[in-house]
């Protein structure tokens, strides 16, 4: 018998259940078991349910993703990546949060074995669900060793977590890697490379992780918008409230409402750690913007920089 997948089950579209097979929209998120997931597949002959492992790490609706989802996940991965048994991992994840998970386990799980996470646009009672096909092809990336890491896959494209955004509220192909475009596709299970897998942004924080013990010991961390009109009150406010650090999604290539850049310098002024990234969805900030404030990892979302800033700030000793 071959190396055993694990399915890390946290909920979302894929697992969730509406009053009537018409119903796309309307529906609870979260409410099927992994295991169920898993069992509607097993018909397929491509999947022997004997190597399989499922695993319900939560059950929600991704928008309510949490401190507690991260370490509970990470932890998990951990063990399993540990154990020789095991081939690969993937979990399920809601779209509305998932980049930002992919990104925080991109950053501090050790590179080795896949780690795949995927997801569902329609809940599983639709006429037409896509979670069933999106889980096949997270299942037959996780078995190749080559695709090592932590990638995402969702209507048969592969994307790197540096890359990969929600951009559709609705349709299945709701993810895009924009510019970078996508590792590759899966296609009736064979991967098909864009490009070589050794190229996805994975962003090893160079110090180990250790996540903090509790929700309240991450590092308070905020994001901001640069827009016409802004004020300076919710900033004065954060900083004031003890922020620890704020990101700002600027407009452009990373410019910055001059009432904004001086509620930031005043931030930087009180130890707030300050980073500065682009909110247009496609490209990165080109050089250093005149106001000469420390940006974020070029070409990375508000969220996933609001991330690296978070893993930053937590103490080593934590
Ligand atoms: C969620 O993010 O959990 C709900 C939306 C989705 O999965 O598409």
């Amino acid at each position: 018998m071959g190396k055993k997948i694990v399915v890390l089950g946290t909920g979302g579209t894929m697992s969730g259940v509406a009053s009537t097979q018409g119903d796309n929209v309307g529906y609870q998120a979260g409410e099927r078991s992994i295991a169920s997931l898993l069992i509607g597949l097993a018909t397929d002959a491509a999947l022997n349910s004997e190597h399989w492992v499922a695993d319900q790490v939560a059950q929600i609706d991704s928008k309510d993703a949490d401190f507690d989802l991260w370490t509970a996940l990470y932890r998990t991965c951990l063990t399993h990546l540990g154990n020789d048994d095991v081939a690969g991992i993937v979990i399920t994840h809601g779209t509305d949060t998932l980049e930002e998970t992919a990104w925080l386990l991109d950053c501090v799980l050790p590179v080795g074995k896949p780690v795949v996470l995927t997801c569902a646009m329609r809940p599983a009672t639709a006429l037409a669900p896509d979670g069933p096909q999106n889980l096949l092809d997270a299942l037959a990336l996780a078995q190749r060793t080559s695709a090592f890491g932590v990638s995402v896959v969702c209507a048969g494209t592969v994307h790197a977590p540096k890359h990969v955004r929600k951009v559709h509220p609705y349709r299945t192909d709701a993810l895009s890697s924009g510019d970078a475009g996508p590792i590759g596709w899966i296609e009736e299970g064979a991967l098909r490379l864009a490009r070589s897998w050794s190229q996805p942004g994975q962003a090893q924080s160079s110090k180990t992780f250790r996540p903090p013990p509790n929700v309240q010991s991450w590092p308070w961390v905020e994001i901001v918008q640069s827009h016409a009109g802004a004020r300076s009150t919710a900033i004065d406010a954060i900083v004031a409230a003890g922020v620890q650090g704020i990101v700002v999604a600027a407009t452009g290539n990373g410019t910055l409402h001059h009432v904004v850049e001086s509620a930031l310098r005043r931030a930087l002024e009180r130890g707030v750690a300050v980073r500065v990234t682009s909110k247009c969805p496609l490209g990165a900030i080109v050089g250093q913007p005149v106001h000469g404030l420390p940006l974020g990892e070029a070409g990375l979302s508000p969220e996933k920089v609001r991330i690296s800033l978070m893993l930053e700030l937590i103490p080593e000793e934590t």
